[in-house]
């Protein structure tokens, strides 16, 4: 399974953090940057992962910046795309579960390496339920019109 990656200055450290852990699970993982900490704007790397995810050539991203907020907030604009800001293993399980979430988001500044780590995790490898949480994403899509 191929898998995007991105972070801001910001997430920097815990992106190289999680590419390690990622390619230990058996996943491809690709790095659209940020290649260093120095300041940089999240919505440049953002919309990059995000516009992969909406062209289905990858299955996730994961998109990390201070708190995950701008991260999603920009994702979230491209279509397609289901980002989440996920802080707990419970609210990245679910974003799976429930929202066919295709983009995690993190915050460095929010979670511990080992907590994102465990975060990661679960959200890679829990399924879409389907059933009635199909209809409630078709909306999502139907009624944005993206
Ligand atoms: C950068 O300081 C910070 O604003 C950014 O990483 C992110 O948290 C924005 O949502």
């Amino acid at each position: 399974m191929k898998i995007a990656i991105a972070s801001d200055h910001a997430g920097f450290n815990l992106k190289e953090e999680l590419k390690n852990f990622i390619s230990g699970l058996g996943y491809e993982i690709r790095d659209y940057g940020a290649n260093n900490a120095e300041s940089s704007d999240y919505p440049d790397f953002g919309f990059e992962v995000a516009k992969v995810i909406s062209s289905k050539d990858f299955k996730f991203g994961i998109l990390i910046c201070g708190t995950g907020i701008g991260m999603s907030i920009v994702a979230n604009k491209v279509m397609g795309v289901r980002a989440a800001v996920c802080e707990s293993i419970e609210s990245a399980k679910y974003s799976r579960l429930h929202n066919d979430a295709n983009i995690l988001c993190l915050g460095a500044r929010i979670v511990t390496i080992e907590n994102a780590k465990e975060i990661t995790k679960i959200f890679l490898e829990t399924e879409f339920e389907g059933g009635r949480h199909s209809k409630r994403i078709q909306k999502i899509h139907q009624l944005t019109g993206i």
